[in-house]
């Protein structure tokens, strides 16, 4: 059956060793793998749990209710909604948080759940997501936080590089180890989990090496890609296939390149530059926008490119070579494709 997205489990439970080896030899002793491109796949996320990771992290908490029967420790990673705080504390045993107001409803359903409910307090050390801001005050809100009864405050974290892009370099960095400091002297007590960062952070182990102080990382591209994501360099060693990206071929023929007659927009109201080549070998493969965003797949046959496409129908030139309709192609995919592709309802869900 196709559309289909095949996860290389070999290839995947190689490329976290490698990565959990890598954190061990750099002080991070905590590891929060974050599964959220899986969509909700519990016979992969049994498979990655086995291995040496603290943290089972996504950011929809549908995906972590799949993972339930799997004995390790759960994190929510987006900010809760205040319409969502049972299911968090009874789902989650760590959440991220940066309002006081979430915190206090996290700390009443805690209290009548009968349960403790961690969490790490974010900090916006510039990229402008989600935290606090660096240069805000926060020690009141500590303050109170340590008062909360069923409210565990594991440690402080910093989500960077995916907003605006921020770099997490040393001096970066050293705002939080600053806040550490700061709320550990003031409240005379240790936190367990500075957290700094995701797969971007990963740049910084070589050369000049991350801030002592950092002892956790939420990461997900870095195993499921082989890349970090600073400078989106691949890591040597680690496998970039783990996913194949398969579609068929409905339609292969020869046509002009070239529209014939007046132009004006595509289905999804933008108008198209289309190159005048002449006579092409064209290819349309039953996969489309509605899925994944065409740019995020990359065929694996040097020959093959692709032109574009509409909600459900992708449009190829196949060069000089002899397809036939029923063909399957296959495509490499980025994290964005990979995220969508697992989404789609579309899209069969394989493991090899
Ligand atoms: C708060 C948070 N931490 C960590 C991650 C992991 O990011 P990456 O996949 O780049 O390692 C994400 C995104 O998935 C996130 O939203």
């Amino acid at each position: 059956m196709y559309p289909r997205i095949i996860t290389h489990l070999a290839k995947l439970e190689h490329n976290l060793d490698q990565v959990l080896r890598l954190c061990q030899r750099n002080g991070i002793d905590s590891s929060f793998l974050v599964v959220k491109v899986l969509a909700g796949q519990p016979k992969i996320v049994e498979k990655l749990a086995m291995h040496d990771i603290a943290y089972l992290a996504d950011s929809r908490l549908e995906n972590l209710e799949k993972y339930q029967h799997i004995a390790k420790k759960k994190a929510y990673l987006r900010l809760p909604m205040s319409s969502e705080i049972d299911r968090v504390v009874n789902i989650a045993d760590l959440s991220l948080n940066s309002e006081i107001t979430t915190i206090r409803k996290l700390n009443d359903a805690a209290l009548k759940l009968h349960k403790r409910h961690d969490i790490i307090l974010m900090f916006d050390l510039g990229d402008l997501r989600e935290g606090i801001y660096y240069q805000d005050s926060y020690l009141p809100m500590v303050g109170e936080i340590l008062t909360l009864s069923s409210i565990s405050l594991k440690g402080i974290g910093v989500n960077l590089t995916c907003y605006g892009g921020l770099i997490p370099t040393p001096s970066i960095l050293n705002r939080l180890i600053e806040i550490k400091q700061t709320i550990e002297s003031h409240f005379s007590l240790h936190l367990d989990l500075i957290s700094g960062g995701n797969s971007s952070s990963f740049y910084l182990f070589d050369n000049p090496g991350l801030p002592k102080e950092i002892n956790s990382l939420r990461y997900g591209e870095i195993v499921f890609m082989g890349r970090e994501t600073a400078y989106g360099r691949f890591l040597p060693g680690l496998y970039r296939d783990v996913f194949t990206f398969e579609a068929q071929l409905i339609e292969c023929k020869v046509k002009p390149s070239f529209p014939d007659g007046e132009i004006g927009m595509n289905s999804f109201g933008e108008k198209v530059l289309i190159e005048d080549k002449g006579l092409m070998n064209r290819g349309i493969l039953a996969i489309g926008k509605q899925d994944v965003q065409l740019e995020n797949l990359f065929p694996r046959d040097p020959n093959v490119t692709i032109l574009g496409g509409s909600s459900d129908h992708l449009i190829v030139d196949l060069g000089k070579l002899n397809y036939q309709v029923g063909d399957i192609l296959s495509f490499d995919v980025n994290y964005p494709g990979l995220l969508h592709l697992m989404n789609s309802g579309y899209v069969k869900k394989i493991i090899q």
